[in-house]
């Protein structure tokens, strides 16, 4: 047998704040079903003033540091389309704040939503070529769109560190993945803008058209039937969009489809909203957190960037992984959320946008790590 590549542990971080989707409705007008039912959507995560991307990664790759050490690992590649600098990977921040050893490489990973998942490939080409190398791979993202527009409820916030391992606990990531890319204008966000432009119907469309052109790259590849995957989990923008996306490719293919097949895996989603790079990762989580026993059952992954590049990947459980879960970790995470009024989080949706202006943010975050502010345009973290 080759030697298994895979995940060997995976951690979440997520804001200090939350945003109720019930509230949310009622400030715009809307029946609180369209968010609950329509897109599938509960709340929202919101970060506070003194958290951003590198704050919520940090905290996530401290647990894993925390479990694993330092030892083996040489790569640290940290995935966001939300980066704090053109120029420094975010990455680097999160170096300094664990003390990781010098001797480790470290660079940011950009694709919209599909970053995450570059990095997991680029990992496993690393320990593939060293099986005693371990990859950190950090994805984090604020999901921010203009206030009071289609895309407002579909925001959040969050991050996912794994490290990405031979012999792994959790997952054995098969080397067959189907691929899918097409120059798309669906979502986008240019440099000069802290909120996302989106095509909302368009982004829809291509998200499910990238879902069926991986499988089929999939199929043509001699990868695994529908029969032979247990379980899929999806890139969840809004839960909803995961059964849109699945509706169809059960008609492709010509099976029966059942929504509740995929609750599971939308159970955090639907409490943190979109985490761009993590949000593929964080529905995994939830898998192996709350489904039934899943040893040996082989996991659908589909990613999608918009922009647009769709990767469809495929895992088999590890024997032991139930050893090495965190039921009820993140459940406690979401619960220990501060919830803040309509009125308070479109203040800070307003001061949310990036600056290189000295400024220094309020002491509110209860996360091992803080965003202190800028000096000489610089971001300073403790
Ligand atoms: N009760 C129950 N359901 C209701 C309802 C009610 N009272 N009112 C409306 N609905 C349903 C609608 O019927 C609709 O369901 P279907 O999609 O099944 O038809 C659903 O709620 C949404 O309603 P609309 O289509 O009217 O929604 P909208 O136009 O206001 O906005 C959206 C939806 C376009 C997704 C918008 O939220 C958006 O632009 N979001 C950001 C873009 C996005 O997330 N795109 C996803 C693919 S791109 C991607 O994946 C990358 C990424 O992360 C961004």
């Amino acid at each position: 047998h080759p030697l298994a590549l895979g995940i060997h542990d995976l951690a979440i971080a997520t804001g200090h704040h939350v945003l109720d989707l019930d509230d949310l409705a009622a400030a715009n007008g809307v029946d609180p079903a369209k968010y609950h039912v329509g897109i599938g959507q509960d709340a929202f995560s919101v970060p506070a003033p003194d958290e951003d991307i590198v704050t919520m990664g940090a905290a996530a790759a401290k647990q894993v540091i925390d479990r694993h050490g330092v030892d083996g690992i040489r790569t640290v590649l940290f995935a966001t389309e939300s980066g704090v600098d053109q120029s420094k990977a975010a990455g680097v921040y999160v170096h300094g704040l664990l003390g990781l050893p010098r001797n480790v490489r470290v660079v940011e990973l950009k694709q919209a939503c599909y970053g995450g998942t570059a990095a997991v490939q680029m990992a496993l080409g690393i320990i593939a070529r060293d099986p005693s190398e371990r990859v950190l791979v950090i994805a984090a993202d604020v999901a921010r769109y203009d206030v009071e527009t289609a895309a407002e409820p579909t925001q959040g916030a969050g991050a996912v560190a794994m490290l990405i391992a031979a012999d792994p606990d959790l997952i054995e990531l098969e080397p067959q993945s189907g691929l899918f890319t097409a120059d798309v204008d669906d979502f986008w966000r240019p440099n000069d803008r802290s909120t996302a432009l989106v095509d909302g119907r368009l982004s829809v469309t291509a998200y499910v058209d990238s879902f069926i052109g991986a499988w089929d790259d999939l199929a043509s590849r001699g990868g695994p039937g529908i029969e032979a995957i247990d379980r899929f989990v999806h890139h969840q923008p809004f839960t909803k969009m995961a059964i849109k996306a699945h509706r169809k490719l059960a008609q492709h293919v010509g099976v029966p489809f059942e929504e509740t097949e995929l609750a599971i895996g939308f159970t955090y989603n639907r409490q943190t909203g979109n985490t761009y790079t993590a949000s593929l990762w964080i529905a995994l989580g939830a898998l192996l957190d709350l489904d039934d026993d899943l040893a040996g059952a082989r996991i659908g992954m589909f990613s999608y960037g918009s922009g647009s590049v769709g990767e469809l990947m495929t895992g088999v459980v590890r024997p032991e992984y139930q050893q090495h879960r965190r039921t009820g970790r993140v459940h406690e995470l979401l619960a220990a959320r501060v919830p803040l009024s309509v009125e308070v989080y479109r203040e800070l949706h307003a001061a949310g946008a990036a600056t290189s202006e000295d400024v220094e943010r309020p002491r509110v975050t209860t996360a091992p790590f803080r965003f202190a502010g800028v000096s000489g345009g610089a971001r300073h973290y403790e």
